[in-house]
């Protein structure tokens, strides 16, 4: 049995089938219809949280399984003290599968030792976010048909976006990515990230604290929102709100196949005009969530022996 609590717990390899199997379901929804007849999927939801728990949640009922759980850590028995640890050896005798978001950064990992089935880390506070960054690569090799020789922007929060970490650990292991990395000097990149990971792959990176001068360089630019509830006070994060804002004149200097991604959700980080650009792709990345977490779903419980 094996985990998701981190893209690095997957090979190159195994991401590489992991997309190859979303591209198919993708392509013969049929075929996987009826694979998880009779299993059930767990979705505990200590934080909110819109893409994530209901992509987990129609990707199970896509391949025809059931799913149990809650949203939001009020409406379980954490409420009343219940440990992280108890609730997931409950939870993994009623679940052949669990998918669990906490504030707490490394609470999968705790409930990993004490699950019985395979645990899926949706999210640990600003740790990192292993599902988004599947859904990423999907987006990634679906627009782009590579990952290697790509110059990456990442713009907003890079202090506090765990679907940055996750995603510069994950492209870190390609070659000849560049990062660019765009932040306010108080929302950079942690320093953990850039020495054990940046610098220990030999990547190539640069910080810029304007999307303008960096814009045209760009084959992908992913925007982030400011992390509101990682703030210690609301005046440091009303100081950085606005910080920026994607629209069209922005976008006049940018590579006509650039690629636009956000995880999502969006506060006013890209402008609405920016929609409706064939080169706005976040939506699209939305939607290819559902079908790498079918995907995930589909390899765990078979890594399991479940399937
Ligand atoms: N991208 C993402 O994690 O969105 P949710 O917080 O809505 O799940």
């Amino acid at each position: 049995m094996r985990h998701l609590l981190d893209t690095t717990d997957l090979s190159l390899k195994e991401i590489d089938d992991m997309i190859a199997l979303a591209g198919d379901i993708i392509n013969n929804k049929e075929k996987y219809a009826h694979i998880c007849d009779g299993k059930k999927l767990a979705v505990l939801f200590f934080e909110p949280s819109t893409r994530t728990r209901l992509s987990f949640e129609a990707a199970m009922m896509e391949l025809s399984g059931n799913v149990i759980g809650f949203s939001e850590a009020a409406s379980s028995s954490a409420s009343k003290g219940e440990s992280v640890e108890d609730t997931v050896m409950m939870v993994s005798c009623y679940a052949d599968i669990i998918a669990m978001r906490h504030p707490l950064e490394g609470a999968p990992h705790v409930a990993s030792f004490k699950s019985s089935v395979p645990i899926i880390n949706a999210g640990d506070g600003g740790h990192s976010h292993p599902t988004q960054t599947l859904t990423d690569l999907l987006t990634i090799y679906r627009e782009k048909n590579r990952f290697d020789n790509l110059t990456l922007g990442l713009c907003g929060d890079l202090k506090f976006g765990r679907t940055v970490h996750s995603l510069i650990k994950a492209m870190s292991r390609y070659n000849n990515v560049k990062f660019v990395l765009i932040s306010p000097k108080e929302l950079a990149v942690p320093d953990y990230i850039k020495s054990d990971i940046l610098d220990k792959n030999g990547c190539e990176y640069i910080e810029a604290e304007t999307m303008e001068e960096v814009m045209d360089s760009l084959d992908i630019l992913y925007m982030t929102r400011i992390q509101r509830e990682r703030f210690f006070s609301e005046d440091e994060y009303l100081k950085h709100k606005d910080a920026f804002i994607l629209d069209l004149d922005k976008l006049k200097s940018a590579k006509p196949d650039l690629t636009i991604m956000h995880p999502l959700p969006r506060v006013n980080e890209i402008a609405r005009e920016v929609d409706n650009d064939p080169r706005a792709k976040y939506f699209v990345q939305a939607l290819n969530g559902k079908y790498i977490r079918m995907a995930l779903i589909k390899t765990l419980l078979e890594w399991g022996g479940a399937l």
